[in-house]
This record gives structure tokens, sequence and C-alpha cells, in this order.
């Protein structure tokens, strides 16, 4: 807690460790009132190190320090420096062993970093600088110890005691008390540590590894979750087969376990052997869990997994390359999902979070490059600019050299840096020495923030029968970054001829290859391209697969929309062009209450619905709408009113206009039994949850009744959740009230569920107006210490009810400012991660910047403000 300025941590001031830990040997005796920790650590002099004879340092937060000996000696008071977050030894020998004793308060930690008590459970989070909160340690990734842990604890309430590694001892201990010791054998930071003690029951499964070794996978749940962890384990098996087929890597310890909790700041988290989860993100059961939720699932223990090799083995010299693990591993679980599904809906999905969520915040006032050049609180760095981003930058590298010099490049890194600490910049070294590839300027992806983008102009001369395509590239300035280079860009792109194939792609001197779409390379400011033997005017198909994370403006017409939308070769840009012709639909009924909804629109919705050969998964996206975010993230000074109205007229005229297709759609969308999530059948559930929201939305009864049948007799929870949400946001007022009592009633001892019922209706227009969602607050369900509770419903409010969230007289702003404040004191991270709407002030219309200014300044003005928060609201106001 403070009240002064925190400081800034720059890259440039990295300096290597003055010490190095080989050893970690600790003790963790748990009790209901506290836990002691025992730290012997073996530390030496860095001999890389300059500040040779420099005193020794060590990080701690929240401590109470009971003793410190050195080599066996006990350091009297004045030998050592307990200051708040740093424990000094000023005068130590070049090697030596030293031997901490704390006190810590798991039972009152509610920060939810270091060691803390969850639904009874001891578990810890040590990502990124929660190993402090445990005891006194160089707590910095390039400080890479042997950990042994032996834990203590009542062996009726925590007959299960976990760490990395193998277990290596256990044993009885006098009063009811046992203990069991861990050895990991690979030295790791100390941000991978992990605990976990309590009563729960185990899941087991094995893996048979391409060497042949026999792995014992665990999953660790409370008994209710028992029937839930079937998802995972699979999703575990088919991501250690995945990472061995595409990536050579192979697991390395004898076992793998997962644990499940409930009180969570973030989804997992990857400690070596140990994955932690939040329970939404590992149990699932068709009857209580959404499609949605199964296939995070599957993404995040997949994640979680692939960080063993991108991330444990090799893992980040310091924290501004936190990409470096991130972008790299958000990449391999997208790889991995676009694999075991549809990789066009796939790709689909993460340009949508990009282009809806990670622009906005390049556009904003936290805008930082993929690889930052400073911070204040790392724990705000866990952006979508480090993960989604840091993705696409390495999915670029995949597209440039293509997947087999990739391969050889991903081989040499993990070869070159096993065991190590390294940079984002040793990664592309390893991609640039197997490749024979100069990515010198690419290596600005990493260096400049904001999304480039990309203005391209057309030219077509038909007594040549040459196109020529001029593409010009700038990047807005961002915080402290002007006056930006060009970056290094892989440009996709197809032309169609008037029959709607692909023609045949060369450039002029060039003989033809017959290619259809080409990488182009774009590294100038500007660049002009010539197509030759082009028999007519081409509709252009430009960034095919979305092969940069940047914006594309060109100026099609609403028909070669239409057209693009039917016939081009790239899923991606079939679904593009649909989104265009969207947008550009509302944009027009923005404000002119009496405009008509462009018949094309309707058209091409009735062209999908009733085509029953196409891919059925894309069809179901194309069907949806650009959300509200998205909307306004692409407009000037938006005005949110005008925004949601005009896309509610939008689905009004749709549903009308296309009210027997739907109902036709809703029949024949019914996938057989038993439940899987196949793309096939999750597309069936989605389109046929979509026909009935649409249906519901105009007050359809034929539909309510549909409605009604399928919330009753659902066997799962797409379908029950589906029908709910469609109630919850129909003009049915009695319908809904006694669907979302039901709803409660059937699950109200399911914590998941309940988010989810949460999450409906503090996210509806309908049902989310600020006293309600005050109300779901006071309900006996809500806790304010678990985030994933205040997720979904603060959460929801301000992320996705964005009617209700931008009233125009601010009271969504001040409601969000006092939960901030409120949650300011017990969880930081969580109060900072809630500021993020608030944030992009500037961007809104003065009708709605002046009310999210007033009340970020009402957090700035409160006293002892965090430093999670305090980075945030003082960067948003600067
Ligand atoms: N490293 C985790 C992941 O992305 C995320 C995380 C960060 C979890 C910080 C907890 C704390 O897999
Ligand atoms: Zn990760």
């Amino acid at each position: 807690m403070r009240t002064s300025q925190p400081k800034t941590i720059y890259l440039s001031e990295y300096r290597v460790p003055d010490f190095l830990v080989d050893h970690a040997d600790l003790r963790f005796e748990l009790f209901e009132d506290g836990a002691r920790v025992h730290s012997s650590l073996s530390i030496r002099r860095n001999p890389e190190a300059h500040g040779q004879g420099s005193p020794l340092e060590l990080n701690g937060d929240s401590l109470q320090l009971q003793s410190v000996h050195l080599d066996g000696r006990e350091l009297a008071k004045d030998e050592y420096e307990d200051r708040s977050d740093l424990l000094v030894v000023p005068s130590v020998p070049d090697a030596f062993e030293l031997r901490v004793v704390t006190w810590i308060e798991p039972q009152n930690n509610t920060r939810l970093e270091g060691l803390y008590k969850s639904s009874g459970m001891f578990c810890t989070q040590c990502e990124a600088e929660g190993f402090r909160c445990i005891t006194f340690f160089p707590d910095r990734p390039d400080v890479m110890a042997r950990f042994r842990t032996r834990i203590e604890a009542d062996k009726a309430a925590y007959p299960v005691l976990l760490s990395n590694g193998n277990p290596v001892d256990s044993g009885e201990l006098d009063n009811g008390r046992h203990f069991v010791t861990w050895e990991d054998p690979f030295p790791k930071p100390s941000y991978l540590f992990a605990l976990v003690a309590g009563a729960l029951v185990e899941k087991n499964d094995t893996f048979r590894t391409m060497s042949g070794r026999e792995i014992d996978l665990r999953i660790y749940v409370e008994p209710r979750n028992a029937d839930k962890t079937a998802h995972a384990m699979d999703s575990l098996k088919r991501s250690m087969r995945w990472d061995e087929e595409t990536y050579g890597r192979e697991y390395d310890l004898d076992i793998f376990m997962i644990v499940a909790v409930d009180d969570f700041n973030m989804g997992a988290m990857e400690n070596k052997g140990l994955n932690i989860f939040n329970s939404s993100c590992v149990l699932a059961r068709p009857e209580s869990e959404t499609d949605m939720a199964f296939q995070r699932i599957e993404a995040i223990v997949a994640h979680e997994y692939f960080h063993n090799w991108s991330g444990n083995r090799v893992t980040c010299r310091d924290w501004f390359q936190l990409s470096l693990k991130e972008g790299f591993t958000v990449f391999r679980d997208s790889q991995f999902s676009a694999d075991m599904g549809s990789p066009t809906v796939k790709r689909i999905e993460d340009a949508t979070l990009l282009r809806t969520a990670q622009f906005a915040e390049d556009a904003g006032p936290m805008a930082h490059p993929v690889r930052p050049a400073s911070y204040m609180e790392i724990s705000n760095f866990y952006t979508l600019t480090i993960y989604e981003k840091g993705n696409e930058v390495v999915r670029m590298i995949h597209t440039l050299l293509g997947p087999e010099l990739f391969r050889k490049g991903s081989d040499l890194y993990f070869e070159r840096h096993d065991g190590q600490a390294v940079t984002t910049d040793d990664f592309v070294r390893a991609m640039e020495d197997a490749s024979g590839r100069d990515l010198s300027q690419f290596r600005l992806w990493y260096e400049q923030a904001g999304t480039p983008v990309l203005t391209v102009e057309d030219d077509y001369d038909e007594a040549s029968q040459t196109y020529r395509l001029t593409v010009a590239q700038s990047i807005p300035d961002t915080p402290g970054q002007t006056g930006k280079k060009p970056q290094h860009i892989p440009f996709a792109l197809g032309l169609l001829a008037a029959n709607g194939t692909d023609i045949p792609l060369t450039l002029a001197g060039e003989h033809s290859a017959g290619v259809t779409t080409r990488v182009l390379e774009l590294t100038e400011k500007s660049h002009t391209f010539e197509f030759t033997g082009i028999a007519s005017r081409p509709v252009p198909s430009l960034l095919r697969n979305f092969s940069a994370p940047v914006r594309v403006n060109y100026p099609w017409t609403r028909d070669q929309l239409m057209f693009l939308m039917s016939h081009d070769s790239d899923g991606f840009n079939r679904w593009d062009a649909g989104q265009r012709l969207a947008v550009e639909v509302i944009r027009e009924l923005s404000g002119h209450a009496e405009a008509e909804v462009d018949p094309r629109l309707v058209e091409a919705s009735r062209t999908l619905l009733n085509d029953r050969d196409a891919d059925q998964a894309l069809v179901a996206k194309m069907l949806q709408l650009p959300t509200e975010a998205y909307l306004i993230e692409l407009a000037d000074k938006p005005d949110v009113q005008i925004i949601h109205h005009a896309r509610e007229r939008v689905v009004k005229v749709l549903a009308t206009a296309l009210r027997e297709e739907l109902l036709d759609c809703y029949r024949r969308q019914q996938p057989a039994e038993p439940y899987q999530v196949t793309p096939e059948d999750v597309a069936s559930r989605s389109l046929r949850n979509m026909a009935l929201s649409w249906l519901l939305h105009i007050g359809d009864e034929g539909a309510l009744s549909l409605a009604l049948g399928q919330f009753e007799s659902a066997t799962n929870m797409t379908d029950q959740a589906g029908a709910l949400r469609a109630l919850v946001n129909s003009p049915f007022e009695a319908e809904r009230g006694r669907a979302l009592e039901a709803f409660y009633q059937r699950w109200h001892q399911d914590p998941q569920v309940v988010e989810q019922w949460f999450s409906i209706q503090a996210a509806s227009p309908v049902t989310g107006d600020l006293p309600s969602v005050r109300r779901l607050l006071e309900h006996e369900a809500f806790d304010w210490k678990n985030p994933n509770k205040i997720r979904s419903v603060v959460g929801a409010f301000a992320g996705q009810n964005l009617v209700h969230f931008h009233d125009q007289e601010g009271s969504g702003y001040r409601f969000l400012a006092d939960t901030i404040r409120r949650l300011d004191d017990s969880n930081p991270q969580i109060a900072a991660r809630l500021a993020a709407p608030l944030t992009r002030w500037r961007k809104f219309a003065p009708v709605y910047s002046e009310g999210m200014r007033k009340a970020l300044e009402s957090v700035r003005d409160k006293d002892g403000l965090s430093r999670d928060v305090y980075e945030i609201v003082h960067k948003s106001l600067a």
C-alpha cells in the first residue's frame, strides 16, 4: 500500500544477478493460523556479475522474519537489514548456505499471490512475483535453482500434499500430522514453484511418450468435482501427443499433475510438473458446461502443458521478455486447437479477439510493445499485446519461414537454450540461424507498439492486362513512441475473377507459377505490385487468413463484399467480407433512425441460412453480427447508445425478414446424442441457439415455446444456457423470471454454473441495468473474495453490457470506480484488471469521456492505492 509514486523498472537497466542459488531446500509447516517457512539456500556469487563484494539482497513481501542463519550461525539483528520488501545481508562470503525462517498467514491472503487458501485447501501462485510472499529469495526468473520441498500438515484435513517434481519421502509426525517431500530435478525460477495441500481426490491416467516412458497423469479436485475431470484428461493426452508430433517435444518428469482451485486471479499456471488451474478452466461435463467452456479448457490445458518446454525448460531472462514464453505458447496452443477442430473458425476467433480487444489496447494509454521497455507493476503486463499480438508475431515468422524452416528454428531454439533464461531476441536469432533469413527489420514487431494500418489502392489497365496494387503502411503514435519505422509485414493476397475463381498470380517480370495466394513482403512505407496477365478487373482478397495483425483499408463496394462472401477461396476472408458488410450497414443506421437496413445484408444472411452444403461451422460464424465492442473499436468518438440501437435494429430486421429460415434452421440443427464437441456439433448448437435468440428478440410466440421446451429438456449446458440467454434477452418478462429462478434452483450448488447464471444476467441489456446488477452483488452466491464471481458480475457488466455501463449519466462508471476502490485493498490485481474499460475514455464521444475521466480520477484520489491500480490510472489520465 502506498501514497507515493511507485518506481518504474526499465529494460535498459537489466543487470545479471549478483548471486545465484543452486539449491533451495524448503520446509513448510502448515497450520490453521499461519505457516512457518524454513528456507535453506545454497548461494554463490555470480562469476558474471560486476558488483563483486556487493551485499546479498533477497526480495520479500508481507513476510514476518523469524531468524537468519549464515553457514549455520544465527545472525544478530545488526548483521542484516529487514526492509519491508528486501532482506539485505551486507557481508557474505563467495559461497554460503543461508537459512531463513519466515511466518506467513495464508488464511488472510486475499491477494491470491504467494501461499493462500481456497475453499479449505492451501495453494500457491508465484508468477510473476508471488514467491517473495512466501520467503525471502532472489525472485527473478534468471535465478534458477533446484528445489526440494517438504510439506507438513494435519493429515485428516490435508491428506494430499503436493509440490513440483517427484515425491521422494513421506511419513507420519506427532499430533496427527504427516509430511511429504518432493524433489524437482530441473533447475527452475521461483515463479514456477508450487505447493498444494488439501482434501482432494485424484483422477489417474497414463501416457506413453515417444521414447516409451510411462507418465503418471493426475488431476486433483475437490470430491464434489470428481465427475468433471475427463475432458481435461483427454485434452492433456492429446496435447502431449501433439507436442511430440509437431515440435518433437517429449515430457520430462515421471508425473504430471493438475490441480483445480476455485479462487484464482488468472486462468491457469504452468508450475513445473504441477499446473494449477482456475476451476473454470479445467472442470467440465456436458450437463453443466458449455461448448465454449469445453473448447477453452482444451486450449488452456494444452497451453499450460506446452509451457513445459516454451517457458519452463527455456524460460525468460526478465519480465520484459514475457512474450517469449506467452506469445510462443499461445501460438502453439492455437495451432493445436486448429488441428483439433476447424482451422478457419479458430483463426476467426483469434482475429476477433485481437481486433476487438488488442487493437483497442494498442490504441489506448496502456499501449506497449510486445517487448515492453518499462513497467511499474509486472502483473499489469499480462496483456492482450503480450499474449495475442505476441502470438501473431510468432505466427508471422512461421508464415515467412514456412513450416519446415520454422520447425528447424524451434528445434535449434530448444536445443541451444535448454536450461537457460533467455530473451525474445534469442528466439528470433534461432529462427534466423536455422533458416538463413534476415529478421532484423522484423524485430521491430517486438519494439514498436501500435497497430500498423495498410492503405491499399489499385488500378486496372485493360490494354496491358495488368493490375497494380499499391500498399502503404503507417503506424500510429503511442505513448512515448512517435515517428515509427516501417515494419516487415507478410501480406497474403489473392485476386478473384468475375466468375469467382482465383486468378493465378504472376508479378511483372516473373514466370507464372500458377499460385493463387501469395505472401507479399512489405518492408517499405509503400510498395507497388504489378500483376500481369489479368484478363479483367479483379476483386482483391487482401490479408488472407489474417496474415498479419494490421488494419486494412480498401474501398470495397458492398457488391464486391457480397461477391467475396460467396466466392473467396479463403474462408477467413469470406467471413471478413461479411463482417465488413455488416459493419457498413450498421454504421449507416447509426443516428439515422429512419434509414433502411440494406436489403443486401438480409439477402446475404438468407443465402447463408439456406446453404446446407457450406461448412456449417463457418456459416455459424458468418451469421454472427459484429459485436458492439468491435463496432466501437472501429469508430471514431463512438456514441455507444447510438451504436447499440443501430445494431439492435439490424437484428430485429434480420429476424423478422428471416423468420421462416430461422425456424427451419432451428429444426434442422439437432446434433445427435451423445454430446460431442466436434466442429460440426458445435456449429449446429451455435446455429440453433442463434436462431432461437434472434426469434425471441422480436418476441416471436412460436419461438417462445421452443425456447421453453429446450430449456426444460436440454441434456447439455450449451442448449440450456442458450435457451436461458434467449429468454433473458426476450420481451417475455414472466417466462424470463421463471427460467432464471428455475435455473438457479437447479444449479445453485455448482459455483461454475452459478457464474454463468450471473454473467448471463449482468451482460444482458434487458436484465443488466445497474440496480439489477447491484442486486446480484447482494445475492447469497456472490462473493467479493472470489475473482470468478467478480468477473461474472462486474466484469460482464462493464465489458459486455455496454448500453448500461455507458449510461450517459455516468452511473455505470461510478459503480465501476467504486468497485475498483473497494477491491484495491483486498486484491489489487483484480482491481487493476477491472479498470481497463475506463482507461479508454479519450476514445469516446464527450458525453461519455467526461464521466469516464471523472471516475478514473475518483480512483486516483483513493488513499494508499496499490501499485497495480496506480500505474493503470495514472497512465490513463496522463
Ligand atoms: N503464466 C500463466 C499462463 O499464461 C498466466 C498467469 C500469469 C497465471 C500470472 C497466474 C499469474 O499460462
Ligand atoms: Zn501462458
